[in-house]
């Protein structure tokens, strides 16, 4: 494993070692065991859109493996005022021992990789959140005990989280059913390495989707960059969410989760996201123990 820019670039067995790894790296944080696997290593963090978890997970993780993290804005950079990114990464590539990237286009993520040397993590493009969906493994397995067989239902919009979960948790032997309206499906390839690889219910029945369902996930109708349509997707998503019904159709022993940020109201309900509070922010709080395990795998 070179760098983390999709999770279908990755073996179940690779998956699987983060995942053991971010659970050995949360025990000996609890105990208080030092862990400077990274000391002296430097990562830059590029931001083309904002970030609450993923920037404080990343540089926190950087810091307790003993190494540092650079937060990168493209308010600041030269690639705010047109620098090339295969120009930026060739010369971060002579100060870093590795990159996380936050942007839109996923060709940009891997034009970091290609140009660069050093290995490139995607925090989340438009197309994919792997680290997110290693966090969520990590935090269903907590949960469950393990993975293989459970159904993950998602509700809403068939965006990045829901293109990496379909490839994260069938991956890991799970089944997947994604309920959006059928104009907001989830990206056409996704679809059919699924179909290919494992179990996939792809429905705009939220009901039928949700029936029997281990986990319940969604995320927000307007992701960041779509900030123009939010009226547009309020009307199409009317009933995409996560409430008492939906809850009631999964299995007696569901459990909830969120990406974060959370609206409440529309993707779940307030009462939902309350009763599920402890998974959910067990879940956030995983980014960074699963973040510390990808990035020992690649810089150390
Ligand atoms: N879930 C997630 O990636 O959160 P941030 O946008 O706050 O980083
Ligand atoms: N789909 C959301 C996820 C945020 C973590 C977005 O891209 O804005």
């Amino acid at each position: 494993m070179k760098h983390l820019l999709k999770l279908s670039d990755l073996t179940a067995e690779e998956i699987l070692s983060i995942l053991n790894l971010a659970d050995q790296l949360k025990y000996e944080r609890k105990n208080g065991v030092p862990h400077p696997y990274l000391k002296g290593k430097h990562l830059g963090m590029i931001f083309q859109k904002s970030s609450t978890r993923t920037r404080v997970s990343f540089e926190v993780g950087m810091d307790e493996l003993g190494g540092q993290a650079l937060f990168l804005s493209d308010r600041d950079l030269q690639i705010g005022r047109g620098e090339p990114i295969q120009d930026t990464v060739r010369v971060l590539s002579r100060y870093l021992d590795g990159i996380m990237i936050r942007t839109f286009k996923q060709e940009d993520v891997e034009a970091l990789a290609k140009y660069g040397s050093i290995p490139v993590i995607n925090g989340l493009t438009d197309y994919c959140h792997p680290c997110q969906v290693l966090a969520d493994l990590m935090t269903i397995r907590e949960y469950k005990g393990s993975l293989k067989g459970l159904k993950l239902c998602f509700v809403g919009d068939g965006n990045n989280m829901a293109n990496s979960l379909i490839v994260g948790c069938i991956k890991m032997g799970m089944r997947v059913a994604i309920a959006c309206p059928d104009a907001y499906r989830p990206d056409a390839d996704v679809v059919a390495w699924a179909r290919e690889n494992g179990e996939l219910l792809v429905t705009s029945d939220v009901l039928a989707a949700a029936a029997g369902a281990d986990v319940l996930y969604t995320d927000v109708w307007a992701s960041m960059g779509q900030e123009g349509e939010k009226k547009v997707r309020e009307a199409a998503f009317k009933g995409y969410c996560i409430d008492e019904k939906v809850l009631a159709a999964a299995d007696r022993e569901a459990m909830v989760l969120h990406c974060l940020p959370a609206h409440r109201g529309e993707e779940i309900t307030a009462e939902v996201f309350e009763a599920h509070a402890a998974e959910i922010f067990d879940e956030a709080e995983n980014r960074l123990h699963a973040q510390k395990a990808v990035l020992v795998k690649l810089l150390k």
